[in-house]
């Protein structure tokens, strides 16, 4: 069985990743520091899966405990989630995102190349993109200037990452450009965990239902869209960590690629109001919304071109975005629970 090492594996994707991979026939080492979850999640997916995964308390940016990791097992891929992500902290904390996204992944590639692993597959984002003159957006639309250092962090380590692919023939890449994840494991044994007060809008929609935030407010209605509010591209958790799999494994069939580069969303976008219409009728609760401000920096529009990520990983997304809000709700409902 393959040993794949997942850095940031108790996180929101990461896990899910982690059960995907354990379907597919590998073994996923996990290697996490917990700065953005907790060490439960390994109950979590013991549930799901009956297996107790290897699991690392480790910094990425510690080189000589993490390269233990690499001397422990044989690894033959490595899927590198571990980075910091609220753009609104990057914008107060450069350094740190510098810091932890940048130097981890500079660390990481360091020890594959001197532990003689050769084949990576890198979480970047949508947010490359920037606001696309045209939608929807394709792997070669252009990269704008990032409006964070959050963003800026995906774009200078992809180009990390090509830079090295081709520098050193026995390095090997995929960065999968990440759309909206949204969604939770279909058991909730897994999800995500937003420490404090939620960012991202689905998080920030269940967490109102259950009455731990008091309202959403709606980041604006006078964009140029079908309501007036923003549009997005939704993926299910579990879609996009199937994505991991399918790159891993053109990866592995494809010894001459060294770096590549896929969208991973749904290829429609869906409005902010569109998004809590759906989500009353599928928990079948009335959610406690209001028309506010635009957040700044906030994007109009954005939705993905799936063609090149369905025709060469011979992927696609299976879950609606119903299945997305109900197995969020579901989720949120189980947290409640534990509270
Ligand atoms: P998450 O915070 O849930 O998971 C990241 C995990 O990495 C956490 O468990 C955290 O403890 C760990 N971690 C952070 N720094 C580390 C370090 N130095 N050493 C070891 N572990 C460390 O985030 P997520 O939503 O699962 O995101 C995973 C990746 O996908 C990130 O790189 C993120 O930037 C990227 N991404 C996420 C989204 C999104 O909306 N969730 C969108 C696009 C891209
Ligand atoms: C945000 C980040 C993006 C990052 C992504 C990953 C910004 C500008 N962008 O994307 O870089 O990759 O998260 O998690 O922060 N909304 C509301 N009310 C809320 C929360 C959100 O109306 O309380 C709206 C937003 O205006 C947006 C949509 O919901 O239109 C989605 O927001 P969010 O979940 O924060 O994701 P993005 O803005 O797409």
């Amino acid at each position: 069985m393959q040993n794949i090492l997942v850095t940031g594996g108790a996180g929101y994707i990461g896990s899910h990743t982690v059960v995907e991979l354990h379907n597919a026939g590998y073994n996923p080492i996990i290697v996490d520091n917990l700065s953005n979850s907790r060490k439960s999640v390994l109950t979590g997916l013991k549930n799901i899966t009956s297996k107790d995964f290897t699991f690392y308390k480790v910094d990425c940016n510690d080189k000589e405990t993490f390269r233990q990791v690499f001397k422990d097992h044989q690894i033959s891929g490595v899927i590198h989630f571990a980075a910091y992500k609220a753009v609104g902290e990057s914008v107060a904390k450069p350094l740190e995102y510098y810091e932890n996204n940048v130097g981890s992944l500079m660390t990481l590639i360091r020890l594959m190349k001197e532990e003689g692993v050769e084949k990576l597959i890198f979480s970047s984002s949508c947010t490359v993109y920037g606001q696309p003159d045209q939608l929807p957006v394709t792997e070669q639309s252009p990269k704008k200037t990032a409006e964070s250092p959050y963003g800026n962090t995906k774009q200078v380590c992809e180009e990390i990452i090509e830079d090295t692919s081709v520098s050193d023939k026995s390095f090997r890449a995929i960065a999968l450009r990440y759309f909206n994840p949204v969604g939770a494991h279909p058991s909730s044994e897994i999800g995500e965990l937003p420490l404090g007060v939620p960012n991202n809008l689905v998080p920030f929609i269940t967490q109102t239902a259950t009455g731990w935030r008091e309202q959403l407010t709606v980041f604006g209605d006078n964009y140029d869209t079908k309501d007036g509010s923003c549009v997005r591209d939704y993926i299910h958790v579990v879609d996009l960590a199937k994505a991991h799999v399918k790159s891993l494994e053109y990866l592995t069939q494809h010894s001459d690629l060294s770096f590549d580069i896929f969208n991973i969303g749904t290829g429609h976008g869906n409005t902010v109001l569109e998004i809590v219409n759906t989500f009353e009728e599928v928990s079948g609760t009335k959610l406690n919304y209001k028309i506010g401000d635009r957040r700044s920096g906030d994007i109009e529009k954005i939705y993905a071109d799936v063609t090149k990520s369905t025709k060469v990983l011979g992927w696609k997304t299976e879950k609606s975005l119903r299945d997305s809000l109900q197995d969020s709700w579901n989720w949120q409902l189980t947290l409640k629970k534990e509270v």
